[in-house]
C-alpha cells in the first residue's frame, strides 16, 4: 500500500517558530496537506463506486463517507471559524458527515451511513475539491499573527484524516469479508513480514518512568499530561504473537475452555460462535484468512491479526503470561527492546482507556475528539501496516471496545519476575 511521506512539519516537529520565514512555513503545510489528501484518494482508488457506498456493520463506515467526513472536519473546524470568506459547499452535508460531535450540531445516524447513495461519489469529489481549494487559499493567505492557530488546526485535520485512512481500509476489508467471492482490495497485496531473529523475552527497565507526551511536536490530547508511572520488574516479548502460536491455542481447545476467558469474553465467544480469529475460515480443511489480497492460507510465521481484547487476554492466560500495560509497552518502546512495535499490528494492552492524571478535554466541540470515550474501552499501542507513515508515535493511544476485531489488532506477551 502506498504510504504518505509526511513533511517534517506534519511529523510534529516545531513548525511555527518565528525564526522560520513564513513562506517556508506555508510551503511545508501546502505539501503536507496535499500529501495527506492525496493518500486518502489513493486508498479509495482501488474501489469502485459501488464498493464505496457499502456499510457492512454499524461500526464500519462507507469509503465515500470517510472521504466526505474528513472533508467536513476541515470545513467545520478550520474554514468556518478561520476564513470569513468561506462559503459552505452544501448546507445538507454537515448533517450527513458529522460523526459524533454533538456540539457541532445534529447528525445522521451512524448505522445508516450506507443508505446514503446521494450525494454520489462525484459529488463528494466536488466537495473535496472545494474544501481543498479553500484550505490551500487559507494556508497561503492567513495573516502571520493568526498563522500558528490556523496551522495547528490544519495539522489536527491532517492527523484526523490519517486516522480515517486506516479505518477506510479496515472497513472495506470487513465489507469484502461478507462477500462469498472473497474480493481483493488489491490483488498485489502481501502480508507484512515480521522481523526475524531470536524470540523470547527482554527486560523492561524497572522504576519510575515518565509516560505520555512532553508537548514537543504534535500529539492528541489523550497522550497528555506527561506523568510518572512505576514499572515493576518485568519482561516483554521481543516479538508479536504469531498465527502458528494461535493455531496451538485453537488446537488446545482454547475457544472451548471457559477457564481461560473473562466472563464477558466467554459470553461473547458463545454468542458470536467464535472458533478462530476474525476473518479466519476453513477451506479444504486448511485455515485461510480474508485479507486485503483476498482469501489466503494462514501463514504460521506471520503475526496474528484481527483478535479482540477478549481473545488476546485468553491467549495470554493460556500461555501462562499477561498482556503488558500501556505504560510497560511505552517504556519498552522507548528502550527500543521490541521488534515490530510499529507497522504490523496494533497491540492490545491490559490497560483500560482512562484519562492520564490531570487530563482535561478541551472546551468546545473538538474536546469531544477523545475525552468522551474514556470508559469501557481498552488501549492498543504501536501501529499497523495500514497506519499511514508518520502517524505512529511512541505515546500514541489507540482504543477499541473489548470485542472489536475488525481492526489490524494483535498482541505481544509480558511476564513478571
Ligand atoms: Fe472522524
Amino acid at each position: 500500500m502506498a504510504r504518505t511521506a509526511m513533511s517534517p512539519a506534519a511529523r510534529g516537529e516545531p513548525t511555527n517558530e518565528p525564526k522560520r520565514p513564513i513562506a517556508e512555513v506555508r510551503d511545508g503545510w501546502f505539501r503536507a496537506f496535499r500529501q495527506v489528501r492525496a493518500e486518502t484518494e489513493a486508498r479509495a482508488a482501488h474501489l469502485s463506486a459501488e464498493d464505496q457506498i457499502v456499510q457492512s456493520m454499524a461500526d464500519a463506515s462507507p469509503t465515500k463517507w470517510h472521504r466526505a467526513h474528513v472533508t467536513w472536519f476541515f470545513e467545520q473546524f478550520l474554514l468556518v471559524p478561520h476564513d470569513p470568506a468561506y462559503r459552505i459547499f452544501d448546507e445538507r452535508f454537515p448533517f450527513l458527515f458529522n460523526s459524533y460531535y454533538v456540539a457541532a450540531g445534529p447528525r445522521h445516524a451512524r448505522p445508516q451511513r450506507g443508505l446514503i447513495t446521494r450525494p454520489n461519489g462525484e459529488d463528494v469529489s466536488g466537495y473535496r475539491a472545494h474544501v481543498d481549494a479553500a484550505v490551500e487559499r487559507l494556508i497561503g493567505q492567513v495573516p502571520v499573527e493568526e498563522a500558528e492557530r490556523v496551522f495547528g488546526m490544519v495539522e489536527i485535520g491532517l492527523r484526523h484524516e490519517q486516522q480515517h485512512q486506516e479505518l477506510l481500509i479496515t472497513d472495506i476489508l470487513h465489507a469484502f469479508a461478507q462477500n462469498p467471492t472473497d474480493p481483493a482490495y488489491d490483488s498485489k497485496w502481501r502480508a507484512p513480514r515480521a522481523t526475524q531473529g531470536p524470540r523470547g523475552y527482554v527486560e523492561v527497565p524497572a522504576g519510575i518512568h515518565p509516560i505520555g507526551h512532553d508537548g514537543r511536536g504534535f500529539c492528541f490530547d489523550n497522550e497528555t499530561p506527561f506523568h510518572d508511572e512505576l514499572i515493576s520488574h518485568m519482561r516483554i516479548a521481543r516479538h508479536l504473537v504469531t498465527n502458528g502460536e494461535w493455531l496451538e491455542f485453537i488446537e488446545a481447545r482454547g475457544y472451548t475452555t471457559p477457564a481461560l476467558w473473562l466472563s464477558d469474553g466467554w459470553t461473547t465467544v458463545q454468542t458470536e460462535g467464535w472458533q478462530a480469529p476474525g476473518y479466519w475460515r476453513k477451506k479444504d480443511d486448511t485455515w485461510h484468512m480474508m485479507t486485503l489480497g483476498g482469501l489466503m492460507p494462514v501463514d504460521r510465521a506471520a503475526p496474528i491479526q484481527h483478535v479482540s481484547y477478549y481473545e488476546a487476554d485468553a491467549f495470554a492466560r493460556f500461555a501462562g503470561n499477561h498482556l503488558p500495560s500501556e505504560a510497560e509497552w511505552e517504556v519498552a518502546a522507548r528502550a527500543n527492546v521490541m521488534a515490530d512495535a510499529f507497522g504490523i499490528a496494533w497491540q492490545w494492552t491490559r490497560s483500560a482507556y482512562l484519562p492520564y492524571p490531570g487530563y482535561r478535554a478541551a472546551e468546545g466541540a473538538l474536546g469531544e475528539y477523545n475525552g468522551k470515550f474514556m470508559v469501557n474501552q481498552m488501549v492498543l499501542r504501536g501501529s499497523s501496516f495500514a497506519t499511514p507513515e508518520g502517524h505512529e508515535r511512541v505515546t500514541y493511544r489507540n482504543f477499541f471496545y473489548p470485542p472489536a476485531r475488525w481492526q489490524f489488532t494483535g498482541l505481544r506477551l509480558a511476564e513478571f519476575m
